[in-house]
């Protein structure tokens, strides 16, 4: 049992019909009732004081200094593109915002997604406890470089949360998770999966409540968006600073768990390109993605704002966005398998298959690797 408090927001599950036996559908209504009371929690209604503090001011300030620093490290001075726009299950959605380098930074990079992590037994099929702390994911392999600036906010009190380890985690360009032997995550009879750690990692929350982390955009796999998982930890989590990784992974809960989302436009603007391209899978656009579709409500755009580096997607992307969690609660979560000094270990008390993503209670949510 891992205990994560999680706050995410977003998030949900992940899988799902990669797997056998797993039902989307199930699936999302189940977010659907965790997230029932939560949603009026989206970060809209703390918008107001957020802004009394000063608090959007220093986000405009430093995603667009994160962004003059992505583009002057990669020489690149030519205009910016794209912005999302708020529908997010439209297809056609990039933004009319006509953004070059001297559009208003206040207007380019105003707060605009916001997740909501809610309590969820869902966390998917191929959570990993025991993963490093370290902002870059991306372990060498190939994909669009995607930046993420993420601001975590208690639902209760509309603060910022600081001091909280969120751990994310997403397949590769080519929809595959490491760390996780299953049928549906790539080729389940390549063992050495089950010791891959790329695309997964946690950081900690400053004290504005801002984490930032470097990756790849996600690929797709069967039924789902790409997407990227997102769980909190408690505040005050401790650090084993031998090995770089949390205290107490193989004992602890998670209260909160989400996912974050892309425009649909930039989704298909990646797919287009290698090594996007040479995943035969059929992408399943969002507007079909029942679990997104569950996240939506007025209150709740779990889709990340974004510009990219540079002129074409493949200069990268830099994206943004606010992250509301209930501080206060935290459940159980049943990780598919452990990350530890000898490797990875397979959860046995994991559900087959990943899983209803559901467990009854009184289920053994995963027994620590001896
Ligand atoms: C999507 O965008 C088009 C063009 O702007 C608009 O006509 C349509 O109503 C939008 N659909 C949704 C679901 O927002
Ligand atoms: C994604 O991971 C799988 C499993 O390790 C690997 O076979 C595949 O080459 C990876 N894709 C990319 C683009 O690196
Ligand atoms: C980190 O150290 C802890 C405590 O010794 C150990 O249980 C865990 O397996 C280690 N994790 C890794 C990834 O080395």
């Amino acid at each position: 049992m891992v205990r994560i408090s999680t706050l995410v927001g977003l998030g949900l599950v992940a899988a799902v019909s990669a797997h056998p036996g797993h039902d989307v559908k199930a699936e999302a209504a189940e977010r659907a009732a965790a997230l029932k009371g939560i949603r009026a929690r989206g970060v809209n209604h703390c918008a107001t004081q957020l802004n009394a503090r000063g608090l959007e001011a220093n986000n405009i300030a430093r995603r667009e200094q994160t962004l003059q620093k992505l583009r002057k490290a990669r020489g690149l001075d030519g205009p910016l593109l794209k912005a999302r726009d708020l529908s997010p299950l439209n297809e056609t959605h990039h933004s009319d915002l006509a953004v070059d380098p001297t559009t208003d930074p206040s207007e380019l990079f105003a707060s605009g997604g916001s997740c909501v992590l809610a309590e969820d037994v869902t966390q998917g099929p191929y959570y990993v406890s025991g993963e490093l702390i370290r902002d870059d994911l991306t372990e060498g392999q190939q994909g669009i470089d995607l930046y993420l600036d993420i601001q975590l906010i208690d639902s209760n009190t509309c603060e910022p949360l600081p001091d909280v380890y969120l751990d994310f985690w997403h397949s590769n360009a080519t929809g595959v998770y490491s760390g996780v032997i299953a049928e549906g995550n790539g080729d389940s009879s390549d063992l050495s999966n089950l010791d891959s750690t790329f695309g997964r990692g946690l950081q900690r929350t400053d004290s504005l409540g801002v984490t930032a982390f470097h990756t790849l955009f996600p690929g797709h796999y069967i039924g789902r968006t790409p997407h990227i998982h997102v769980l909190s930890h408690p505040g005050g989590t401790k650090v084993n600073e031998e090995n770089n990784t949390i205290t107490g992974l193989y004992s602890t809960t998670s209260s909160y768990v989400g996912q974050l989302y892309f425009d649909q436009d930039l989704i298909s603007a990646v797919r287009a390109v290698e090594p996007y391209d040479s995943n035969t899978v059929e992408l399943t656009l969002n507007a079909d993605d029942w679990i997104l579709r569950q996240e939506l409500d007025d209150d709740v755009d779990p889709i990340v704002e974004y510009v990219l580096l540079g002129e074409s997607v493949e200069d990268g992307i830099f994206a943004w966005v606010s992250v509301v969690a209930d501080s206060s609660v935290s459940k159980d979560v049943t990780p598919a398998a452990f990350l530890t000094e000898d490797g990875g270990v397979a959860n046995e008390n994991a559900w087959p298959g990943g899983g209803p993503g559901g467990l009854p209670s009184g289920f053994p949510t995963g027994v620590p690797p001896s």
